[in-house]
């Protein structure tokens, strides 16, 4: 009898330890109740004064977890924090993460993790931007340290298929993954700086990258003016920015990528077939369908090396560590 008991204690610490170490949806149904509530009005009243934010906080998420895994090392701020590095240029949103933690301090103080802030606001910017929704895993810690030299895995828009395909698999994530991963440039923005070279100056000869449409180039060097001003954006997916849609994987197959390393995606036959399914958007068995992989995706991406259990710690300001 005795035995039975002590197997049966033994069996449920087991399933509470298994517990602690991962993910789960709802990990704050106890503990913080209105937490992915408080999110997500957050991320709501910003997005309603400026659209352009559900682009910013979904690459926040991404910037965040290829670098330390989604542990919220990249909110750290300090010259030498991972906000610093020169991939990190332009990271936007900074302060609807900050906005939603102060009020989560205020309700539940030391409950809730800034790398789960994260991952909830991600996925209420694309669910905001008329994309997909899912439920997102939560249970992270923030970690302890952020260093801008640790960036270099983040990919950079010059990098050919075979790099994005290594940094990717280094994450774990395959070439259906990075496909539609980078389909997270729907919407959203870029500085003209990673754009300009490919319209004035590809070549040394000072050409433009004939992978680029004669007809699209006219309309980019029009909104990428040669010089070099450095306050010009021009969408990802020139054809609605604010539109979590397949647009961007139609525009690739017309050779009207924005980024060098996005058009990339359609020359390889690998990922350019799942840019071709994509963008064909097939309703049925057949169809690979951008608007089920990406939440299977961005689940995948969001559980990068993440922290659980005792691991790191809970943040009070997500700017600093405790
Ligand atoms: C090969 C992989 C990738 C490369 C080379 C890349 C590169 C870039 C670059 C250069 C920008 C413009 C930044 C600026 O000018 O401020 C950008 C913006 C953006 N990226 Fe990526 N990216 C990649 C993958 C991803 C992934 C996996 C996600 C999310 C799941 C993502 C989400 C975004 C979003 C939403 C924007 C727009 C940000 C805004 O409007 O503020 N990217 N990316
Ligand atoms: C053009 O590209 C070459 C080689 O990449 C570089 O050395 C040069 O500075 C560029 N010129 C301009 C005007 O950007
Ligand atoms: C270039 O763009 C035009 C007009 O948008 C389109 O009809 C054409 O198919 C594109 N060319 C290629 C090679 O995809």
């Amino acid at each position: 009898m005795e035995s039975i008991w002590y197997l049966c204690f033994v069996v449920i610490l087991v399933m509470v330890l298994s517990v602690e170490s991962q993910l789960t949806t709802g990990f704050y149904s106890y503990s913080c109740p209105e937490a992915e509530e408080v999110v997500r009005s957050t991320v709501e009243s910003y997005f309603n004064m400026d659209s352009t934010i559900a682009a910013a906080l979904l690459r926040l998420h991404f910037h965040d977890c290829f670098v330390q895994g989604c542990d919220g090392s990249v909110l750290i701020s300090g010259s030498s924090a991972e906000r610093n590095a020169v991939q990190n240029s332009g990271l936007r949103g900074f302060e609807v993460i900050d906005d939603a933690k102060t009020q989560l301090e205020a309700l539940c103080p030391d409950v809730v993790s800034c790398a789960d802030i994260l991952a909830l606001a991600a996925r209420d910017a694309v669910e905001l931007s008329y994309g997909p929704s899912w439920d997102v895993p939560t249970g992270r810690r923030d970690g302890r340290v952020s260093s801008s030299s640790e960036a270099s895995n983040l990919p950079s828009p010059l990098d050919s298929i075979a790099v994005q395909r290594q940094k990717f698999a280094a994450k774990g994530l395959d070439d259906k993954d990075l496909v539609t991963l980078v389909g997270a440039h729907t919407i959203g923005q870029t500085d003209c700086a990673f754009v300009s070279y490919r319209l004035y100056n590809f070549t040394t000869t000072g050409n433009s990258d004939p992978s680029i449409n004669q007809s699209f180039l006219a309309q980019l060097q029009s909104l990428c003016p040669n010089n070099g001003d450095p306050s010009k954006h021009v969408a990802l997916d020139t054809d609605s920015q604010t539109e979590f849609d397949v647009s961007f994987f139609k525009n690739l197959r017309e050779g009207k990528g924005v980024l060098e390393s996005d058009q990339r995606l359609w020359e390889d036959s690998a990922t350019g077939y799942v840019v071709q399914k994509y963008a064909g958007n097939i309703i049925g068995l057949l169809g690979l369908r951008f608007d089920y992989e990406f939440p299977k995706a961005m689940i995948k991406m969001s559980g990068i090396e993440v922290k659980t259990g005792t691991d790191g710690e809970i943040r009070k300001t997500c700017s600093s560590f405790n």
